[in-house]
């Protein structure tokens, strides 16, 4: 009996991406099915990043908060569906399409097997501003002369792919198509992530549709890796915790691909002002009034491309009232910024799938996101994070004040 159990164990143990797993991770090793709206710069990095990882093992592996997570690792993420508007991308393999114009991100990973799945014509709605005709085609969107999807067919391409998750990558002001996708992925039974600023997963209403139908949701705003976003908010905190006080900040931003030339649509900005500007205002120790605090996006310079350059100036008192200030600059590619931050944001969502845990994962939400449902400071946010994968909290709304003190709710 002894040797029946040894010969087992032997047995049951399996190699899996460079890495040995005993068989009770054999359930676990399942492909995460994802669904793609928007296949732009960041999921062009998002796609290469599920091949890269493949190829690496733990040590060697550069550039991910998580290699394993909950069991699963990046390269675990498989990509079955995929929605865009664009006709140089409508029709082609998602491998392709993240390499076409006016995509203009670093290609890290320029061999990306065919995945077999056709980039499929979406619902135009407000995913297209005007502006943008305005540029030679290189720099803009060019919609595709394909019929436009209508929600049912949305649903049928959704259901027929086996997606589990639906992730939202439109331009910045795609209120109604934002609401159109979150729509077809309630109707579908699909969980959502949402990383852009229209406000769902923070919209009390849509986290209900979520919650009542028991599907996980993560939102709003992705907050990159090492971005202008988490940088200012560790400075501010630096601040709040040496005991300076705040009286006057700014983020500029500059950028050269389409979600810049997007914004340069002021009526297109209001939530992504409001994201970026409360994901600050969040960890002051003392909120600034509107005046004394200036963020946003805040040109676009072509030649830059995928390159995102951030100055932050602080301006504040020291001991004894004595001014001071600080300026930053920080450069980095736009869209790899998010891919590692998205391949947890997925997996977060699987975890809860397979919990069978729906609604806003609070935690997950507050770590990844810019604009989350929740607010928490970052160390705070990390605990929680890490909690959710070894199954810790499952945190309630009610509760989470308690929690943590001083924390700033997104209305
Ligand atoms: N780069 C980051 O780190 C980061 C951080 C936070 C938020 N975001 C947000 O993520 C979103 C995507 O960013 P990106 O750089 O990939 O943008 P992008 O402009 O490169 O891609 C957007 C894609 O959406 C497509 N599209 C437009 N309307 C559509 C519709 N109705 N249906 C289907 N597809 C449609 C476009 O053709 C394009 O391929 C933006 O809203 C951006 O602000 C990015």
């Amino acid at each position: 009996m002894q040797h029946f159990f040894y010969v087992f164990t032997l047995l049951s143990t399996i190699y899996h991406q460079g890495k040995f797993y005993h068989s009770r991770f054999i359930s676990i090793m399942k492909k995460i099915k994802v669904a793609i709206v928007g296949v732009g710069n960041c999921t062009s990095s998002l796609v290469q990043g599920i091949e890269y990882y493949k190829n690496k093992s733990e040590k060697d592996a550069i550039g991910l908060m998580h290699w394993d997570l909950g069991g699963y690792l990046p390269g675990d993420i498989e990509v079955v569906a995929a929605f865009d508007i664009d006709k140089r991308k409508v029709g082609k393999d998602v491998s392709e399409a993240i390499f076409e114009l006016p995509n203009c991100t670093v290609v890290f990973c320029k061999d990306v097997p065919k995945t077999g799945v056709r980039v499929n014509m979406g619902k135009i709605l407000d995913g297209f501003s005007d502006h943008m005709k305005n540029y030679e085609d290189k720099h803009t969107f060019v919609i595709s002369d394909e019929q436009e999807a209508s929600g049912e067919d949305v649903i049928n391409v959704l259901k027929e792919s086996g997606a589990e998750i639906l992730i939202n990558y439109l331009p910045v002001g795609s209120e109604k198509a934002t609401k159109f996708y979150a729509d077809c992925t309630l109707k579908s039974g699909m969980a959502f992530i949402n990383n852009m600023p229209v406000f769902i997963a923070s919209n009390p209403e849509w986290a209900e549709k979520f919650k009542d139908k028991g599907l996980p949701i993560i939102g709003d705003d992705i907050k990159a890796q090492i971005g202008a976003t988490i940088t200012h908010r560790v400075l501010a905190d630096l601040f709040n915790k040496r005991g300076a006080k705040i009286e006057r900040t700014y983020q500029l931003n500059t950028g050269g691909n389409t979600d810049f030339l997007n914004m340069l649509n002021s009526d297109r900005l209001a939530s992504k002002k409001v994201s970026k500007t409360e994901a600050v205002q969040s960890v002051l120790a003392e909120r600034l009034d509107a005046d004394n605090i200036h963020i946003g996006p805040s040109d676009y310079i072509p030649w830059q491309k995928d390159n995102k350059i951030c100055f932050i100036r602080i301006e504040g008192k020291l001991f004894g009232d004595v001014p001071m200030n600080l300026e930053l600059r920080l450069s980095v590619e736009d869209s790899p910024n998010s891919g590692g931050v998205s391949i947890d944001a997925i997996r977060f969502c699987k975890l809860a799938l397979e919990r069978g845990q729906g609604g806003i994962l609070y935690g997950p939400s507050a770590f990844l996101m810019k604009h989350p449902p929740k607010q928490f400071t970052d160390d705070e946010a990390y605990r929680l994070a890490e909690e959710f994968i070894t199954g810790e909290n499952n945190i309630s709304l009610k509760i989470l004040p308690e929690l943590v003190p001083g924390i700033n709710e997104n209305k």
